[in-house]
């Protein structure tokens, strides 16, 4: 069994997290001072959705301020995952697997069981919809978790679906396309827990991926950067804004939307100065929902994917390594 990071302090950089030399993050290239797109959700609809679409199609990413959760709930939600991840190893321990398949578990790295290279990362991953099936097996400890997680969840939800409807607004799509095309859709999030690391420029929290889901809401830590997102081939370090909401374009939106929407290349870096955290909410497609092209965009551009189940792209996307290629090229038409 593979261990935690959070369980104790690193004075150097175990061997296997040590990138080879082609693979580094490369600090001294990534673009900073520039911002990716920021959507204030209280302007006219008609702006915001031309927003949305400029910033789908040529970052792949944007941020949303205005965007209806109350900021001390963020901050609360960053708190007690902060608390979560300073339990007591024994506490941690009962919740650890290396089992992708499980519905809550604790993981380090990405998928440790496969992976050559590991990542400076340990994660909580839980399925959140619906709460009343997934929340008795959450984490108990600390007291207010399942509380403060839940009551976050449900916000997220709604946001999501909102910005689903403008999304499929900003296609030409009518408001609901996207939604029924989900079906009843999953909702998982990852409390991402980057510890301080002694060697930062010689690994990763996440390697470059995309994400294999719909719609991904990342919650970032309001003092400590480390998300960078690839444009035109170049890394941009996305500062965190607080109080907003950092919002992806994930695989299966590139696929409906026939590719006109990007799911962008992203990683996460660490520092040797503090620890940072992050909580990512992903939105999916039910299992059996059969993802394709929206037939209105295909009679501009003949498809580009074929159709698949999200059942079918998921084990895929789990049966690899993160840093391959775009796993949505197995998929082509
Ligand atoms: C993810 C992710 C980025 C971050 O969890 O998929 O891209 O900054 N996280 O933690
Ligand atoms: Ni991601």
């Amino acid at each position: 069994m593979a261990e935690l990071l959070s369980t104790k302090i690193h004075e150097t950089l175990p061997e296997k997290y040590v990138r080879p030399e082609t693979q580094r993050p490369l600090f001294s290239e990534v673009i900073t001072g520039t911002k990716i797109p920021i959507i204030d959700l209280k302007s006219p609809v008609d702006q915001i959705i031309s927003q949305i679409a400029h910033a789908s199609q040529s970052y792949g990413f944007f941020q949303v301020v205005n965007h209806g959760i109350p900021d001390e709930l963020l901050l609360k939600v960053m708190a007690i995952a902060i608390e979560f991840f300073r339990l007591p190893a024994e506490e941690k321990e009962k919740l650890y697997t290396d089992d992708p398949t499980k519905k809550v578990r604790l993981s380090t790295s990405f998928n440790v069981a496969r992976e050559t290279v590991h990542n400076w990362r340990d994660y909580l991953r839980m399925h959140c919809y619906p709460l009343e099936k997934f929340m008795p097996e959450w984490p108990s400890r600390p007291d207010l978790f399942k509380e403060v997680i839940s009551t976050y969840c449900k916000e997220v939800r709604q946001l999501g679906m909102k910005l689903l409807g403008a999304i499929s607004l900003s296609l030409g799509l009518e408001e609901d396309y996207i939604k029924e095309a989900l079906g009843e859709q999953e909702q998982h999030m990852a409390v991402n827990f980057y510890p301080q690391c002694p060697e930062p420029e010689l690994t990763y929290g996440l390697p470059a991926h995309t994400d294999p889901n719909a719609l991904t809401i990342l919650l970032q830590d309001p003092e400590v950067a480390g998300l960078h997102v690839l444009k035109e081939g170049k890394w941009i370090a996305v500062d965190p804004l607080p109080g907003a909401l950092v919002i992806n374009i994930g695989d299966q939106l590139q696929a409906l939307s026939n590719g006109r929407y990007k799911s962008v290349w992203h990683r996460a870096v660490v520092n040797s100065s503090k620890e940072r955290l992050s909580v990512a909410s992903f939105l999916c497609p039910s299992n059996s929902a059969l993802v394709s092209p929206a037939k209105k965009l295909t009679e501009i551009t003949p498809p580009v994917y074929r159709d698949y189940t999200y059942d079918e792209y998921y084990k895929k996307f789990w049966s690899r390594n993160l840093d391959q290629e775009h796993c949505l090229e197995l998929f082509k038409s």
